[in-house]
């Protein structure tokens, strides 16, 4: 009953366009998540004590609202949603954000705070990275960079998994050959993993506190563990001063999925 009551209450809001105006054309999405040079924003929220104290026809006219502030960024920026709620001890939301310009994301971030729904929201940490073509991969072998553009297993990936990583002052300072080198062994332990592991990487140096974040989608939690694993072994881990802190875990869900999620 609630249910179909809150998924009529939000249809409504939708269908007439949340500002009461026309929904701008969106922003080129397959484009922002393949191409080098854009901007990737991490933002993590964590609901406040109130939201489950509001009644729900409350919360659900809340969640409207961040219906409405995702339309009314389409233009510029890519969102895509993930659940972390049950999963994270300190997180229930996490929103990955793609833009050509990172003042689209800013903007898309102070109207999701201002929001009804926003204002409920604490933040429990925000990363920016920024995608750039390959540094090693253009001096790997043919077959190597065939083994890594190798299609993916088909089907959903509904978890995900963001690592930020840091690395010591002593790999700044090795000469590029020997990072080659190394970065070639890391490719060689995670090759097998990549039938069931989908990543992406950002990079942050000077943007953040952290030199990559690095984004992972997988239905098999179980290989991206055993893929972990077997990178800690190669030699250029011992050059990873930070890895995680915080290590992020949710599902991908669509808005309406979230909405839905957090409404109960
Ligand atoms: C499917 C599994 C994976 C594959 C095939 C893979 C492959 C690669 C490749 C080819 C590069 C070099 C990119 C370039 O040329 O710039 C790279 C970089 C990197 N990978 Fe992985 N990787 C995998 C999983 C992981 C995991 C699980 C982590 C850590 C949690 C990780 C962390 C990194 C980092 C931090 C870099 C950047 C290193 C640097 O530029 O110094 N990778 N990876």
């Amino acid at each position: 009953m609630t249910l179909v009551f809150f998924r009529t209450a939000i249809c409504c809001v939708l269908f007439v366009g949340f500002w009461g105006a026309p929904v701008a054309a969106g922003v080129d999405r397959e484009k922002l998540l393949t191409d080098p040079g854009v901007y990737g924003s991490f933002a993590v929220f964590a609901l406040d004590d109130q939201w489950g104290k509001i009644d729900s026809s409350v919360r659900i006219a809340r969640l409207a609202t961040l219906k409405g502030v995702v339309e009314q960024h389409r233009e510029h920026v890519a969102i895509d949603l993930y659940l972390l709620r049950g999963l994270s001890d300190h997180a229930d939301v996490l929103f990955r954000i793609h833009a050509m310009e990172l003042h689209h994301i800013q903007a898309f971030l102070l109207d999701l705070k201002s929001s009804q729904f926003g204002r409920h929201l604490k933040t429990a940490g925000i990363m920016h990275g920024l995608t750039k073509k390959p540094t090693y991969v253009p001096g790997f072998s043919e077959q190597m960079k065939a083994d890594l553009m190798s299609s993916n297993e088909v089907g959903q990936k509904p978890y995900v998994i963001v690592i930020p990583v840091k690395k010591s002052a002593e790999w700044w300072g090795l000469d590029r050959e020997k990072q080659a080198t190394m970065m070639q062994e890391h490719t060689v332990a995670a090759l097998p993993y990549l039938k069931t592991v989908k990543r992406k990487l950002y990079h942050s140096t000077g943007l953040d506190d952290i030199d990559f974040i690095t984004y992972f989608e997988t239905s098999k939690l179980e290989d991206f563990h055993q893929l972990v694993l077997s990178l800690e072994k190669v030699k250029e881990f011992q050059y990873v001063r930070r890895i995680g802190h915080p290590t992020l875990l949710g599902v991908l869900q669509s808005v309406d999925e979230v909405i839905e999620s957090l409404a109960q």
